[in-house]
């Protein structure tokens, strides 16, 4: 053996060892679901759902409309209207009782299908407030940085003299949910549709905003019913609920079939979950 395998051989020892090392000293940003099940009153929508979110990846959750996917978002995120069994974990903390603005704090953000508007509150008081907190900007800098994330995401910055989603249309309400949860600075994110009524010239660049928030370390549960975002995203694992129970958790290797086939593609692969 030359001196020059020995050292790479050494090398890779330590490299593996040092990460080892930082798996064991340093908890990689996870969201763990577990048994969680949401319900409206006494009506059980989401059943013990289960997912682990970890460490940078994408996963995409996907079922037909009303099989309860936004209902377990809501859940989740700590809607008053949703009861929520089960554990939702960040990092091995269990944040499930907490309330909406503790889990933002502790790292999870949440990109609403419909979220509410703010009659009388300025998109950009909203965003700087946000910037400021989570990012601990100065007001020289925050500003800018506001700007900056409104044109990844594809808003002009006329809009933070807006009402907040008041004087939006549903595309833009989107971009905004997007620009949020980018400035949050997420351990990990949950984006609900951020594609939907969204342009055709525009899903590249919901693309590369949930890109851009994986490059920056979070770990992303993206819900879709557009194939097309694929073309640009390649997630981890696919999660697909219908009737309020996850029936199925795959590779990505079946989004092709699903897109030709649709959900019956489910009953072919059992109950692989
Ligand atoms: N506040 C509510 N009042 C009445 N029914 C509700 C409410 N929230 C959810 N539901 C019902 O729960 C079921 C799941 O709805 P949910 O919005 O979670 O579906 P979804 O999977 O997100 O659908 P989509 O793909 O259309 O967004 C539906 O049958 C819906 O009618
Ligand atoms: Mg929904």
């Amino acid at each position: 053996m030359t001196t020059n395998s020995i050292s790479k051989k050494y090398m890779l020892f330590y490299i593996n060892s040092v990460k080892d090392m930082n798996a064991w000293a340093f908890e990689l940003p996870e969201l763990k679901l577990e048994n969680v099940s949401a319900y409206l009153g006494d009506k059980q929508i989401v059943k013990n759902f289960s997912a682990r979110i970890s460490d940078g990846e994408l996963h995409v959750l996907m079922g037909p409309n009303g099989s309860g996917k936004t209902t377990l978002v809501k859940a989740i995120a700590g809607h008053r209207a949703y009861r929520l069994e089960g554990k939702v974990l960040l990092d091995n903390e269990n944040i499930s009782n907490l309330e909406t603005n503790k889990k933002a704090l502790k790292g999870l953000a949440i990109a609403l299908q419909e979220p509410p508007s703010l009659e009388g509150v300025r998109v950009g008081e909203v965003l700087i407030k946000i910037a400021k907190k989570f990012r601990r900007l100065n007001d020289m800098e925050v500003s800018k940085f506001v700007k900056d994330v409104l044109n990844v995401v594809g808003l002009d910055s006329d809009v933070l003299s807006k009402y907040y989603m008041a004087e939006f249309s549903g595309g833009e309400k989107r971009k905004l949910e997007l620009a949020k949860v980018l400035i949050m600075n997420p351990k990990v994110a949950i984006l609900d549709e951020p594609d939907s009524g969204v342009d055709i010239d525009s899903i590249p660049r919901i693309a590369s905003t949930v890109s851009k928030l994986l490059s920056a370390g979070s770990s992303v549960l993206l819900i879709t019913h557009q194939f097309s975002l694929f073309d640009y995203l390649r997630p981890k694992r696919v999660h697909i609920m219908i009737s309020g129970e996850k029936v199925l958790e795959s590779s990505p290797d079946i989004i092709d079939e699903l897109e030709k086939e649709g959900y019956k593609v489910v009953k072919k692969y059992g109950d692989r979950k």
